[in-house]
């Protein structure tokens, strides 16, 4: 495939034992997680609540790895810094949250962070169009944010390739690096198909927490990126 080599798995805190969180986020890493992709959900963008830069704070001394904030809020201006003081390294949030998601981007990297949009399924691609140099990330969810365990929404694969078209295009004129994260129901039998659309950042919750060995399933499912990279879907 003609894109960047480089390709990520980001475990999703959100189906981790919150009970024993930091020793959950250690024990990912150890098994060769690279991202730790952590869900903010204020039960109003989404119909559920979940964790904050408190959360975050207590977090950050178990692990180097990057904090990938993914916030689920409305608005989310007032959050950003707060994240940020808590030791985020990349933020991303849905732009018809944000009045204004130039100024969150620019907000996000004025603070220090990589930043990115997030597009849920009937969401357009249209939003990253003027953008384009404000973007380390775009984030494409693969079901309606608000919960994990859900299923693989197929249509996501052709918005990938769209993304992956896009993004081709912003670097063939001398742009930067912009990661491609696919998020919501990611599995070890939908992963080939999913690198091979294009993502290069691959969430999973349920399918990584959920499996007894942490370091035999992220193998698992590098071992099946790598075969996406030969296939067309
Ligand atoms: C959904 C969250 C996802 C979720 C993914 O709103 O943004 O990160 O935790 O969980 P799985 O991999 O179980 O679909
Ligand atoms: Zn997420």
């Amino acid at each position: 495939m003609n894109q960047t080599p480089t390709t990520r798995i980001a475990p999703s805190l959100l189906s981790a034992d919150f009970a024993r969180l930091g020793e959950e986020v250690r024990n990912v890493v150890e098994a060769g997680a690279d991202w730790i992709h952590f869900d903010v959900m204020d039960n109003h963008y989404v119909p559920n609540l979940t964790m904050g830069p408190m959360v975050c704070k207590a977090l950050r001394p178990h692990t180097t790895a990057q904090i990938d904030v993914h916030l689920m809020v409305e608005p989310v201006d007032a959050i950003i810094p707060q994240f940020a003081q808590a030791g985020a390294n990349i933020i991303t949030f849905h732009p018809e949250a944000s009045r204004h998601p130039d100024r969150s981007l620019t907000l996000i990297r004025e603070l220090g962070c990589k930043a990115g949009l997030v597009f849920n399924p009937a969401t357009s691609l249209h939003w990253m169009d003027y953008v384009m140099d404000k973007l380390d990330v775009v984030l494409l969810m693969s079901v309606n944010p608000g919960f994990g365990g859900q299923s693989f929404i197929p249509g996501t694969l052709a918005k990938l390739r769209q993304a992956r078209q896009k993004i081709l295009a912003w670097q063939s004129q001398g742009g930067q690096a912009i990661a491609l994260e696919v998020d919501g129901g990611v599995k070890l039998d939908n992963i080939a198909a999913i690198r091979a659309a294009g993502a290069d950042t691959f969430v999973a919750g349920s399918a990584i927490f959920g499996h007894k060995d942490y370091k035999k399933i992220i193998s698992s499912m590098r071992a099946e990126i790598l075969k996406g990279e030969t296939i067309s879907v």
